[in-house]
C-alpha cells in the first residue's frame, strides 16, 4: 500500500525564505525547509508534498483537489493571505480534511493587523513562531487529528455518593 501523504501549502512571498527579512524569517530557504518537513515525513511515515505560490486562487485550487490527490489533510501557512483572504477561508471551511495553519513567526508578537487570521476559526488549529519547527510540528498536529476520536477524555466517573450525616 502508498504511503499516507500530507499535503503542506505555503503562500506568498515564502518562495523568498532566506533572503527575506532574515531577522523575522530566518536564513534557511524553501527548499530547506522542505527538506526539514520531509525528513520528519518519513520518520513519521507520511510523503509530504510540498508546493508554493503566490496566487491566492491557486491555493484555493489545491486546497479543492487535496481530498481528490489522496491527501490525509494539509499544513498550511498561508502568508499574508492569512490576514485577508475570505477565499482561502472559505476554502478550507468547504473541504472536509483537516488543515493545520503554520506561521514561522509569532504573529501574535508581532504588528496588530498580523494578529488577525481568517482561517484561525475554520482551522483545526495554528501553530506559529518555532520558526522552521512551526512546519513540523504542523504535521504532528495533522497527524493527531484522526486520534482525537480517541482522545476524548473519558466520561466522568460517576461522583461517588456520600452518605449523609445523619
Ligand atoms: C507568515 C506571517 C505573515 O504575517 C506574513 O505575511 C508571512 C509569513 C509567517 O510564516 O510567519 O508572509 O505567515
Amino acid at each position: 500500500m502508498a504511503r499516507p501523504a500530507a499535503l503542506v501549502l505555503h503562500g506568498p512571498n515564502l518562495n523568498l525564505l532566506g533572503t527575506r527579512e532574515p531577522g523575522v524569517y530566518g536564513h534557511r530557504s524553501l527548499a530547506d525547509v522542505d527538506r526539514l518537513i520531509a525528513a520528519h515525513g518519513r520518520l513519521r511515515g507520511v510523503r509530504v508534498v510540498s508546493r508554493q505560490s503566490n496566487v491566492e486562487g491557486e491555493l484555493v485550487n489545491w486546497l479543492h483537489g487535496a481530498e481528490r490527490e489522496g491527501f490525509l489533510g494539509v499544513v498550511m501557512n498561508p502568508g499574508a493571505f492569512t490576514h485577508y483572504s475570505i477565499a482561502l477561508r472559505d476554502a478550507v471551511a468547504a473541504i472536509r480534511l483537516p488543515v493545520v495553519e503554520v506561521h514561522l513567526s509569532n504573529v501574535h508578537a508581532r504588528e496588530e493587523f498580523r494578529r488577525t487570521s481568517v482561517i484561525a476559526p475554520v482551522a483545526r488549529g495554528q501553530i506559529a513562531g518555532f520558526g522552521p519547527q512551526s512546519y513540523v510540528l504542523g504535521l504532528d498536529a495533522l497527524l493527531a487529528v484522526p486520534d482525537d476520536r480517541l482522545s476524548r477524555p473519558a466520561r466522568a466517573p460517576r461522583a461517588r455518593r456520600t452518605r449523609r450525616p445523619r
